[in-house]
Protein backbone atom coordinates (compact mmCIF):
# COMPACT_ATOMS: atom_id res chain seq x y z
CA UNK A 1 0.00 0.00 0.00
CA UNK A 2 2.46 2.66 1.19
CA UNK A 3 5.49 1.28 -1.33
CA UNK A 4 4.38 3.82 -4.11
CA UNK A 5 4.73 7.15 -2.46
CA UNK A 6 6.97 9.53 -2.40
CA UNK A 7 8.36 11.91 0.07
CA UNK A 8 6.82 15.53 0.15
CA UNK A 9 8.32 18.22 -0.16
CA UNK A 10 9.87 20.08 3.96
CA UNK A 11 7.63 22.44 5.29
CA UNK A 12 8.10 26.19 3.64
CA UNK A 13 8.83 27.73 7.07
CA UNK A 14 8.33 24.71 9.84
CA UNK A 15 10.90 22.34 7.63
CA UNK A 16 13.70 25.35 7.67
CA UNK A 17 13.29 24.93 11.60
CA UNK A 18 14.21 21.04 11.14
CA UNK A 19 17.30 21.67 9.06
CA UNK A 20 18.23 24.84 11.41
CA UNK A 21 18.32 22.30 14.36
CA UNK A 22 20.51 19.97 12.60
CA UNK A 23 23.14 22.20 11.08
CA UNK A 24 26.12 21.59 13.09
CA UNK A 25 27.68 25.39 12.31
CA UNK A 26 27.90 27.04 15.66
CA UNK A 27 27.63 30.14 13.95
CA UNK A 28 24.49 29.21 12.65
CA UNK A 29 21.15 31.91 13.03
CA UNK A 30 17.72 30.99 12.56
CA UNK A 31 15.56 33.89 10.99
CA UNK A 32 12.59 32.01 9.92
CA UNK A 33 9.69 30.60 11.72
CA UNK A 34 7.88 33.48 13.28
CA UNK A 35 8.76 32.82 16.69
CA UNK A 36 9.65 35.26 18.96
CA UNK A 37 13.20 35.83 20.75
CA UNK A 38 14.41 38.25 23.07
CA UNK A 39 18.21 39.74 22.67
CA UNK A 40 19.57 36.53 24.24
CA UNK A 41 17.84 34.53 21.23
CA UNK A 42 15.65 32.43 23.85
CA UNK A 43 11.76 32.33 23.07
CA UNK A 44 10.99 32.95 26.84
CA UNK A 45 7.32 31.97 28.75
CA UNK A 46 6.26 35.12 29.72
CA UNK A 47 6.22 35.93 33.00
CA UNK A 48 2.49 36.52 33.28
CA UNK A 49 1.92 33.16 31.96
CA UNK A 50 4.26 31.41 34.36
CA UNK A 51 1.70 33.29 36.91
CA UNK A 52 -1.25 31.89 35.38
CA UNK A 53 0.08 28.56 34.96
CA UNK A 54 1.15 28.35 38.49
CA UNK A 55 -2.71 29.48 39.21
CA UNK A 56 -4.35 26.85 36.99
CA UNK A 57 -2.34 24.20 38.51
CA UNK A 58 -3.17 25.03 41.81
CA UNK A 59 -6.82 25.81 41.23
CA UNK A 60 -7.86 23.37 38.40
CA UNK A 61 -10.30 20.74 39.25
CA UNK A 62 -10.51 18.27 36.60
CA UNK A 63 -9.13 17.41 33.10
CA UNK A 64 -13.00 16.52 31.60
CA UNK A 65 -13.59 17.33 27.98
CA UNK A 66 -14.47 20.88 26.72
CA UNK A 67 -17.65 22.12 25.16
CA UNK A 68 -17.04 21.67 21.08
CA UNK A 69 -15.97 25.66 20.85
CA UNK A 70 -14.02 26.04 23.92
CA UNK A 71 -15.01 27.66 27.07
CA UNK A 72 -17.70 30.55 26.51
CA UNK A 73 -15.40 32.57 28.70
CA UNK A 74 -12.37 32.43 26.62
CA UNK A 75 -14.62 32.88 23.59
CA UNK A 76 -15.58 36.42 25.40
CA UNK A 77 -12.49 37.11 26.08
CA UNK A 78 -11.28 36.64 22.40
CA UNK A 79 -14.13 38.74 21.48
CA UNK A 80 -13.29 41.69 23.80
CA UNK A 81 -10.03 41.04 22.40
CA UNK A 82 -10.43 41.50 18.59
CA UNK A 83 -13.41 43.91 18.82
CA UNK A 84 -13.00 46.23 22.24
CA UNK A 85 -15.47 45.88 25.20
CA UNK A 86 -19.16 46.85 24.18
CA UNK A 87 -18.72 46.42 20.67
CA UNK A 88 -22.20 45.93 18.77
CA UNK A 89 -21.56 42.68 17.54
CA UNK A 90 -20.99 41.27 20.82
CA UNK A 91 -23.90 43.15 22.97
CA UNK A 92 -26.02 42.25 19.92
CA UNK A 93 -24.93 38.57 20.04
CA UNK A 94 -24.09 38.23 16.36
CA UNK A 95 -20.76 37.52 16.86
CA UNK A 96 -19.68 33.23 18.10
CA UNK A 97 -16.40 32.47 18.99
CA UNK A 98 -14.92 28.91 19.17
CA UNK A 99 -11.64 27.80 20.68
CA UNK A 100 -9.53 26.67 17.49
CA UNK A 101 -5.50 25.10 18.37
CA UNK A 102 -3.96 28.36 17.08
CA UNK A 103 -5.08 30.63 14.43
CA UNK A 104 -3.63 28.23 11.61
CA UNK A 105 -6.60 25.83 13.16
CA UNK A 106 -9.46 28.71 13.07
CA UNK A 107 -8.41 29.51 9.31
CA UNK A 108 -9.01 25.06 8.44
CA UNK A 109 -12.00 25.30 10.55
CA UNK A 110 -13.45 28.41 8.96
CA UNK A 111 -12.32 26.81 5.49
CA UNK A 112 -14.10 23.88 6.22
CA UNK A 113 -17.40 25.34 7.32
CA UNK A 114 -17.26 27.67 4.45
CA UNK A 115 -16.85 24.92 1.87
CA UNK A 116 -20.03 23.38 3.06
CA UNK A 117 -21.61 26.68 2.09
CA UNK A 118 -19.85 28.35 -0.56
CA UNK A 119 -18.95 25.25 -2.24
CA UNK A 120 -18.03 27.58 -5.96
CA UNK A 121 -16.31 30.00 -4.17
CA UNK A 122 -13.09 30.73 -5.12
CA UNK A 123 -10.86 32.12 -2.11
CA UNK A 124 -8.83 35.18 -2.78
CA UNK A 125 -5.17 36.14 -1.30
CA UNK A 126 -2.41 38.29 -0.87
CA UNK A 127 0.39 37.89 -3.39
CA UNK A 128 2.29 37.39 -1.65
CA UNK A 129 0.75 35.50 1.77
CA UNK A 130 1.36 33.34 4.58
CA UNK A 131 2.70 30.20 2.59
CA UNK A 132 0.47 27.75 4.80
CA UNK A 133 -2.95 30.12 3.46
CA UNK A 134 -3.20 28.40 0.11
CA UNK A 135 -2.36 25.26 1.11
CA UNK A 136 -5.43 25.33 4.35
CA UNK A 137 -7.58 26.64 1.98
CA UNK A 138 -6.85 24.15 -1.02
CA UNK A 139 -7.04 21.42 1.34
CA UNK A 140 -10.74 22.31 1.85
CA UNK A 141 -10.88 21.94 -2.02
CA UNK A 142 -11.25 25.75 -2.68
CA UNK A 143 -9.30 27.06 -5.79
CA UNK A 144 -7.29 29.50 -4.32
CA UNK A 145 -6.49 33.00 -6.48
CA UNK A 146 -4.27 35.87 -5.85
CA UNK A 147 -5.33 39.98 -5.61
CA UNK A 148 -1.85 42.44 -5.81
CA UNK A 149 -0.40 43.51 -2.73
CA UNK A 150 3.35 43.87 -2.36
CA UNK A 151 5.21 45.97 -5.32
CA UNK A 152 8.73 44.47 -5.56
CA UNK A 153 10.14 47.26 -7.20
CA UNK A 154 8.86 50.07 -4.63
CA UNK A 155 9.00 47.42 -1.71
CA UNK A 156 5.52 48.60 -0.61
CA UNK A 157 1.92 48.36 -0.88
CA UNK A 158 0.42 48.49 -4.56
CA UNK A 159 -2.79 49.58 -3.21
CA UNK A 160 -4.49 50.62 -6.55
CA UNK A 161 -3.87 47.50 -7.93
CA UNK A 162 -5.17 45.87 -5.27
CA UNK A 163 -8.29 47.70 -5.06
CA UNK A 164 -8.95 47.47 -8.87
CA UNK A 165 -8.83 43.74 -8.20
CA UNK A 166 -11.42 44.02 -5.30
CA UNK A 167 -13.80 45.95 -7.16
CA UNK A 168 -13.92 42.86 -9.65
CA UNK A 169 -14.20 40.14 -7.33
CA UNK A 170 -18.00 38.95 -6.96
CA UNK A 171 -20.38 38.25 -3.96
CA UNK A 172 -20.00 34.44 -2.66
CA UNK A 173 -16.02 34.53 -2.79
CA UNK A 174 -14.01 34.80 -0.16
CA UNK A 175 -11.38 37.73 0.09
CA UNK A 176 -8.42 36.89 2.84
CA UNK A 177 -7.47 39.47 4.69
CA UNK A 178 -4.02 40.49 6.87
CA UNK A 179 -5.57 42.71 9.95
CA UNK A 180 -2.22 44.03 10.64
CA UNK A 181 1.18 42.99 10.81
CA UNK A 182 1.07 41.85 6.62
CA UNK A 183 3.19 37.87 6.54
CA UNK A 184 5.31 38.13 5.16
CA UNK A 185 6.00 41.43 3.93
CA UNK A 186 5.71 43.69 7.11
CA UNK A 187 3.56 45.99 5.09
CA UNK A 188 0.02 46.98 5.97
CA UNK A 189 -2.53 48.99 4.94
CA UNK A 190 -3.37 52.88 6.32
CA UNK A 191 -5.97 53.21 8.11
CA UNK A 192 -7.71 55.17 5.06
CA UNK A 193 -6.97 52.46 3.01
CA UNK A 194 -8.73 49.58 4.99
CA UNK A 195 -11.80 52.46 5.11
CA UNK A 196 -11.68 51.72 1.40
CA UNK A 197 -11.37 48.30 1.12
CA UNK A 198 -14.25 47.82 3.55
CA UNK A 199 -16.70 50.20 1.43
CA UNK A 200 -15.79 48.04 -1.43
CA UNK A 201 -16.26 45.03 0.38
CA UNK A 202 -19.91 46.42 1.73
CA UNK A 203 -21.03 47.27 -2.06
CA UNK A 204 -19.43 43.54 -3.89
CA UNK A 205 -20.74 41.46 -1.38
CA UNK A 206 -17.65 39.36 -1.03
CA UNK A 207 -16.81 37.47 1.71
CA UNK A 208 -14.29 38.96 4.23
CA UNK A 209 -12.16 36.07 6.03
CA UNK A 210 -9.54 38.14 8.55
CA UNK A 211 -6.51 36.99 9.77
CA UNK A 212 -5.37 38.33 12.84
CA UNK A 213 -2.41 36.50 14.37
CA UNK A 214 -0.37 39.12 15.25
CA UNK A 215 -2.31 41.84 17.64
CA UNK A 216 -0.08 43.86 19.25
CA UNK A 217 2.59 43.43 17.43
CA UNK A 218 2.21 46.45 15.02
CA UNK A 219 1.12 49.54 17.17
CA UNK A 220 -0.50 48.32 20.22
CA UNK A 221 -3.50 46.16 21.06
CA UNK A 222 -6.11 48.85 19.94
CA UNK A 223 -4.25 50.45 17.08
CA UNK A 224 -3.95 47.28 15.68
CA UNK A 225 -7.81 46.50 15.65
CA UNK A 226 -8.48 48.95 13.01
CA UNK A 227 -9.01 47.44 10.25
CA UNK A 228 -11.43 44.74 11.56
CA UNK A 229 -13.10 47.30 12.57
CA UNK A 230 -13.72 49.22 9.83
CA UNK A 231 -14.29 46.14 8.06
CA UNK A 232 -17.07 44.93 10.24
CA UNK A 233 -18.73 48.40 9.86
CA UNK A 234 -19.37 47.46 6.65
CA UNK A 235 -19.58 44.02 6.12
CA UNK A 236 -22.39 42.24 8.78
CA UNK A 237 -20.84 38.54 8.03
CA UNK A 238 -17.17 37.94 8.23
CA UNK A 239 -15.03 35.38 9.59
CA UNK A 240 -12.10 36.03 11.71
CA UNK A 241 -9.42 33.35 12.82
CA UNK A 242 -7.68 35.10 15.55
CA UNK A 243 -4.45 33.85 17.34
CA UNK A 244 -2.84 33.90 21.16
CA UNK A 245 0.41 32.24 19.50
CA UNK A 246 2.56 34.93 19.61
CA UNK A 247 1.21 37.63 21.48
CA UNK A 248 1.23 35.24 24.26
CA UNK A 249 4.17 32.78 23.57
CA UNK A 250 1.33 30.42 23.62
CA UNK A 251 3.03 28.77 20.57
CA UNK A 252 3.18 25.43 21.28
CA UNK A 253 -0.44 25.41 23.32
CA UNK A 254 -2.13 26.08 20.06
CA UNK A 255 -4.74 28.45 21.69
CA UNK A 256 -6.66 30.53 19.09
CA UNK A 257 -9.97 30.99 17.75
CA UNK A 258 -12.08 31.62 15.13
CA UNK A 259 -14.91 34.12 15.28
CA UNK A 260 -18.21 34.27 12.91
CA UNK A 261 -20.03 37.70 12.30
CA UNK A 262 -23.58 37.23 11.54
CA UNK A 263 -26.14 39.67 10.63
CA UNK A 264 -28.13 38.63 14.09
CA UNK A 265 -27.99 36.34 17.02
CA UNK A 266 -30.56 33.94 15.33
CA UNK A 267 -28.49 33.18 12.07
CA UNK A 268 -24.98 33.64 14.47
CA UNK A 269 -25.93 30.44 16.23
CA UNK A 270 -27.45 28.26 13.37
CA UNK A 271 -23.89 28.97 11.61
CA UNK A 272 -22.14 28.48 15.04
CA UNK A 273 -23.99 24.70 15.37
CA UNK A 274 -22.41 23.98 11.97
CA UNK A 275 -19.12 25.26 12.77
CA UNK A 276 -19.13 23.21 15.84
CA UNK A 277 -20.16 19.72 13.40
CA UNK A 278 -16.94 20.48 11.63
CA UNK A 279 -14.83 20.84 15.16
CA UNK A 280 -16.44 17.52 16.20
CA UNK A 281 -15.94 15.39 12.98
CA UNK A 282 -12.30 17.31 13.51
CA UNK A 283 -10.67 17.06 16.91
CA UNK A 284 -13.95 16.71 18.99
CA UNK A 285 -13.08 19.92 21.17
CA UNK A 286 -10.14 21.68 21.92
CA UNK A 287 -6.99 21.17 24.36
CA UNK A 288 -7.88 23.51 27.77
CA UNK A 289 -4.74 24.31 28.73
CA UNK A 290 -4.02 27.69 26.23
CA UNK A 291 -7.34 29.03 26.82
CA UNK A 292 -7.12 28.74 30.52
CA UNK A 293 -4.08 30.84 30.51
CA UNK A 294 -5.87 33.22 28.21
CA UNK A 295 -8.74 33.27 30.50
CA UNK A 296 -7.07 33.61 33.79
CA UNK A 297 -4.48 36.51 32.38
CA UNK A 298 -7.27 38.33 30.76
CA UNK A 299 -9.70 37.88 33.72
CA UNK A 300 -6.84 39.57 36.56
CA UNK A 301 -6.41 42.99 36.12
CA UNK A 302 -2.90 42.96 37.68
CA UNK A 303 -1.96 39.45 35.56
CA UNK A 304 -3.44 41.66 32.60
CA UNK A 305 -1.90 44.47 33.12
CA UNK A 306 1.78 42.65 33.53
CA UNK A 307 0.74 40.96 30.26
CA UNK A 308 0.22 44.41 28.08
CA UNK A 309 3.82 45.45 29.50
CA UNK A 310 5.30 41.64 28.35
CA UNK A 311 4.05 42.16 25.19
CA UNK A 312 4.85 46.27 24.80
CA UNK A 313 8.51 44.84 25.49
CA UNK A 314 8.15 42.13 22.61
CA UNK A 315 6.95 44.76 19.71
CA UNK A 316 9.49 47.84 21.64
CA UNK A 317 12.89 45.22 21.03
CA UNK A 318 12.06 44.22 17.12
CA UNK A 319 11.06 48.02 16.84
CA UNK A 320 14.38 48.38 18.27
CA UNK A 321 16.05 45.51 15.97
CA UNK A 322 14.81 46.74 12.33
CA UNK A 323 16.44 50.25 13.18
CA UNK A 324 19.54 48.40 14.39
CA UNK A 325 19.79 45.69 11.50
CA UNK A 326 19.48 48.86 8.76
CA UNK A 327 22.50 50.71 10.40
CA UNK A 328 24.09 47.53 10.62
CA UNK A 329 23.65 46.81 6.73
CA UNK A 330 25.01 50.35 5.97
CA UNK A 331 27.82 50.18 8.22
CA UNK A 332 29.17 46.82 6.86
CA UNK A 333 29.37 48.45 3.41
CA UNK A 334 26.53 47.95 1.58
CA UNK A 335 25.12 50.42 -0.70
CA UNK A 336 21.71 49.56 -1.07
CA UNK A 337 19.36 50.99 0.60
CA UNK A 338 17.59 48.87 3.19
CA UNK A 339 15.71 51.56 5.01
CA UNK A 340 12.18 50.00 4.21
CA UNK A 341 12.76 47.38 7.05
CA UNK A 342 12.42 50.18 9.81
CA UNK A 343 9.31 51.50 8.30
CA UNK A 344 8.03 47.41 8.13
CA UNK A 345 5.06 45.96 11.03
CA UNK A 346 5.32 42.88 12.94
CA UNK A 347 7.61 40.39 13.40
CA UNK A 348 8.38 40.43 9.44
CA UNK A 349 10.80 41.59 7.13
CA UNK A 350 10.55 41.30 3.13
CA UNK A 351 14.21 41.61 2.86
CA UNK A 352 14.07 42.10 -0.48
CA UNK A 353 16.87 38.72 -1.03
CA UNK A 354 16.14 37.03 -4.04
CA UNK A 355 15.80 32.85 -3.28
CA UNK A 356 19.30 32.21 -4.77
CA UNK A 357 20.59 34.59 -2.39
CA UNK A 358 18.69 32.82 0.44
CA UNK A 359 19.58 29.74 -0.90
CA UNK A 360 23.61 31.39 -0.65
CA UNK A 361 23.04 31.97 2.87
CA UNK A 362 21.84 28.93 4.45
CA UNK A 363 24.21 26.94 2.62
CA UNK A 364 27.40 28.80 3.00
CA UNK A 365 26.69 30.34 5.56
CA UNK A 366 23.99 28.73 7.83
CA UNK A 367 21.85 32.00 7.90
CA UNK A 368 17.75 30.20 7.58
CA UNK A 369 15.65 33.12 5.94
CA UNK A 370 12.50 31.83 4.39
CA UNK A 371 12.32 31.59 0.37
CA UNK A 372 10.72 34.84 -0.98
CA UNK A 373 13.24 36.63 1.42
CA UNK A 374 11.43 36.91 4.70
CA UNK A 375 13.32 37.57 7.64
CA UNK A 376 11.55 37.02 11.32
CA UNK A 377 13.25 40.32 12.70
CA UNK A 378 13.03 39.02 16.22
CA UNK A 379 15.40 36.52 15.43
CA UNK A 380 18.18 39.11 15.22
CA UNK A 381 20.35 39.48 18.17
CA UNK A 382 23.22 41.50 19.64
CA UNK A 383 25.09 38.39 18.88
CA UNK A 384 24.23 37.47 15.55
CA UNK A 385 24.12 41.15 14.37
CA UNK A 386 27.62 41.64 12.86
CA UNK A 387 27.94 38.12 11.53
CA UNK A 388 24.49 38.30 9.40
CA UNK A 389 25.30 41.41 8.04
CA UNK A 390 28.64 40.63 7.16
CA UNK A 391 27.00 37.15 5.07
CA UNK A 392 23.92 39.30 3.37
CA UNK A 393 27.23 41.51 2.28
CA UNK A 394 28.55 38.58 0.36
CA UNK A 395 25.50 36.69 -0.42
CA UNK A 396 24.76 40.49 -2.09
CA UNK A 397 28.22 40.25 -3.51
CA UNK A 398 28.29 36.85 -5.13
CA UNK A 399 24.84 35.70 -6.46
C1 LIG B 1 5.19 31.87 10.53
O1 LIG B 1 4.66 32.40 9.55
O2 LIG B 1 6.40 31.67 10.62
C2 LIG B 1 4.32 31.46 11.68
O3 LIG B 1 3.00 31.84 11.46
C3 LIG B 1 4.47 30.04 12.05
C4 LIG B 1 3.87 29.12 11.06
O4 LIG B 1 3.02 28.30 11.47
O5 LIG B 1 4.23 29.15 9.88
Amino acid sequence: MFETIQSAPPDAILGLTAAFQSDPNPAKVNLGVGVYKDASGTTPILASVKAAERKIVETAKTKSYMPIGGDPAYGKLVQEMILGVGHEAISSGRIRTAHTPGGTGGLRVGADFLKKFLPGATVWVSKPTWANHRGIFQAAGFKVEEYPYYDPKTRALDFDAMKAALEKIKAGDIVLLHVCCHNPTGVDLAHEQWSQVAEIAGKQGWLPFLDFAYQGFGASLEADRFGLLAMAAQCPEMIVSSSFSKNFGLYQDRTGALSLFAKDAKQAAASFSNIEIVIRVNYSNPAAHGGLIVTTILSDPALKQQWILELNAMRDRIAGVRSQFVAALKNAGIAQDFGYIAHQKGMFSFSGLTDAQVAFLKEKKAVYVVGGGRINVAGITPKNLDYLCAAIKEALTVV
